[in-house]
């Protein structure tokens, strides 16, 4: 394989001697390929966060759910978050124990409740309501709830989870009633958390928020925990050489904010962060196949795999994400604008618009960076296209298939026909 613009892929020998076309002809087209080396750095890079010794990183499982991708996490001591059944019941199935998991409730059923209650896994309420649904499936027990402390940021409206026009959490004016149910359930509260939104570039408004949630904390006498959620960001512009999160700037703020509370708090209590995108992101290139270049008036547009059933990122959130060229042959290289788009029958269905890239030819494959997070996990069977697989490329550089693609059957087989 030739790559035409493959600077990002080669400073991290993503694929580790693998060539692209070799991998698409085995697993076929769209392919979400992974690095174990990179998953591996990614955990061991938060876990030294930061110096005090006191802290836990629990993965957010809903950026990627890959079994084997849990594995790995579990394997590099992480614990982990999650949403519903459907995760803990993955979590557990990759070897994570009811101890090392956290439900972080929304909006969940009793049955959804019970179901982690069942496992002894730690519920985090997020609001009033929930806590009295808790405390009559389970009084006597511990639990830990979602605050909204107000500061919310994020890198699109739809991700920022904090502030008073989000549905989550519990506003701090409700703690008298907080206090009464927890006496009337004789419930203890462990831990509480926020997460302010997804992906923050730089440590003020992880820190700002962390100081409204150490406030809140301050009102409760007898936590284990305290969580301060996810949303580490990473560079999607690598190609145009945009800088890291600059993690030691980050975690020496934090240790500011951990030594100071700890000192007022007068009691011993773990740190917790809940990272989902900064662990996934970039340990996967999404790749497809190209099977026509066309033109419509001035605009051309490169035809692919990756519809926004593959890959929804850039058509619900707008969101950027870098793409390499690979060719068979080698040719000179001629940039041009080009619009990278799928194969659904919708217009929006895009992934790069009017995007500065070498020339892209049918027969060539593109490799879409950055796709580990909320990539496959927000993938569906829309147009009945089928989710892709998923490959493993391990640290001796083997490649292992991790997920199978799924197949027709599978598309249909929940239905049920009528008679006619
Ligand atoms: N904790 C909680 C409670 C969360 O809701 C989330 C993400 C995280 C942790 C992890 O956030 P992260 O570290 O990954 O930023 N689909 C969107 C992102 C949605 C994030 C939802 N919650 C995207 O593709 O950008």
């Amino acid at each position: 394989m030739y790559k035409l613009n493959g600077k990002v892929t080669d400073e991290f020998d993503f694929y580790k001697g693998n060539d692209v076309f070799d991998l698409i002809a085995a697993y076929g087209s769209p392919l979400y390929v992974y690095n174990e080396e990179i998953i591996r750095k990614r955990c061991r890079e938060l876990k030294n966060l930061v110096s005090y010794p006191n802290f836990l990183v629990q993965y957010s499982a809903k950026a990627n759910t890959g079994l084997a991708f849990l594995q790995i996490v579990k394997s590099e001591g992480l614990h982990v978050d999650a949403m519903s059944p459907g995760e803990i019941y993955a979590e557990l199935e990759a070897g994570f124990k009811s101890e090392d998991i956290f439900m972080i409730s929304n909006n969940v059923s009793e049955a959804e409740m019970q179901f982690a209650i069942d496992r002894n896994i730690l519920i985090c309420v997020d609001s009033v309501e929930q806590l009295k649904q808790y405390g009559r499936l389970n009084p006597h027990s511990k639990v830990a709830i979602r605050f909204n402390g107000g500061i919310g940021a994020g890198h699109h409206e739809k991700v920022i989870t904090a502030g008073k026009k989000t549905k989550f959490g519990v506003n701090p004016e409700y703690v008298p009633e907080v206090k009464n149910i927890l006496k009337e359930y004789d419930l203890k509260l462990t831990g509480v958390q926020q997460h302010i939104g997804s992906l923050f570039m730089d440590a003020d408004p992880y820190v700002n928020g962390s100081n409204a949630i150490l406030d809140i904390a301050k009102q409760f006498d007898d936590l284990d925990f305290i969580d301060l959620g996810g949303g580490f960001g990473i560079p999607y512009k690598k190609q145009s050489d945009q800088p890291r999160l600059d993690l030691k700037e980050c975690g020496k703020k934090l240790d500011e904010c951990f030594a100071g509370f700890a000192k007022s708090y007068g009691k011993e209590l773990t740190f917790r962060i809940e990272p989902g995108r900064y662990i996934s992101a970039e340990s996967s290139v999404l790749l497809t196949d190209v099977h026509c270049v066309k033109y419509n008036g001035p605009h051309k547009f490169a035809g692919t795999d990756i519809g926004f059933n593959v890959l929804v990122r850039p058509a619900m959130y707008d969101s950027h994400h870098d793409i390499e060229v690979y060719a068979r042959q080698s040719r000179p290289v001629n940039e041009e604008e080009i619009t990278v788009v799928g194969n659904i029958c919708e217009s929006g269905d895009i992934i790069a618009k009017d995007r500065l890239l070498p020339e892209i030819k049918a027969g060539d494959i593109l490799g879409v960076l950055d796709a580990g997070a909320y990539g496959h996990s927000m993938s569906s069977n829309y147009n009945n296209r089928l989710r892709p697989a998923e490959v493993l490329i391990r640290e001796n550089g083997d490649v292992v298939l991790t997920r199978k693609r799924d197949t027709l059957e599978q598309l249909l087989e929940n239905y049920v026909k009528i008679n006619i």
